[in-house]
């Protein structure tokens, strides 16, 4: 049976001093990510694997020292905060007290101004998950929210859960399809 990889970019510069959004690189913790998971994917022997990131300089950074086929989705971007991208929460907070206090009302539904909601994103979503059920093994590598959106459809969790399914950072999920359903493994890498 075909597995499913799916993990976050290493560690970004953003990601650092809590800035959401953005194109920044890779911590040094980032890198040392990236090159344990090449050491990891290249000893588990993945017949066939493919890896899919998004266009984000941090995806393509975390399997740079990859030789496996690699395709780039923009569609695996992150969410789109709009208005309140490269901010941290504490900015958001400030700044636009009134929106900061509605995505918390409900999360799923909340769209960023000029940018895009949890709901926008399974919809940007579906392409990518009807071409991932027509293929053997894959490691994708995306980001937090599209994670989680990945994981809500293969481990069929509500929309009122989607937006706080815990997708820690240098953690890969592998999902391994069972009678009904999948199994899901979380193997953290320890940097
Ligand atoms: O902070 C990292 C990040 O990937 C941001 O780029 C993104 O906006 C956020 O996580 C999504 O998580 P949440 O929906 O909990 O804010």
């Amino acid at each position: 049976p075909r597995t499913i990889y799916l993990t976050r970019h290493g560690e970004s510069e953003q990601n650092l001093e809590g800035r959401i959004g953005g194109d920044s690189g890779l911590s040094p913790r980032g890198k040392q990510y990236a090159n344990a998971l090449a050491a990891y994917i290249e000893e588990q022997k993945i017949p066939g694997l493919r890896i899919w990131t998004s266009w984000l300089k941090r995806t393509i950074q975390t399997v740079a020292g990859l030789n496996v086929p690699q395709e780039r989705w923009k569609a695996l971007n992150e969410i789109d905060a709009g208005l309140c991208e490269e901010m941290t929460y504490e900015e958001i907070k400030e700044k636009y007290p009134d929106e900061f206090a509605s995505r918390d009302q409900n999360k799923f539904a909340y769209r960023y101004p000029r940018g895009e909601s949890y709901e926008d994103l399974v919809a940007r979503l579906e392409p990518v998950i009807m071409e991932l059920e027509r293929q053997g093994n894959v490691l994708v590598v995306s980001h937090q929210a599209v994670i989680r959106c990945l994981l809500a459809y293969f481990l069929d969790k509500s929309a009122d859960d989607l937006p706080y399914l815990k997708v820690p950072l240098h953690t890969i999920i592998k999902l391994t399809p069972v009678a009904y359903g999948c199994r899901v493994e979380h193997i953290s890498l320890n940097i």
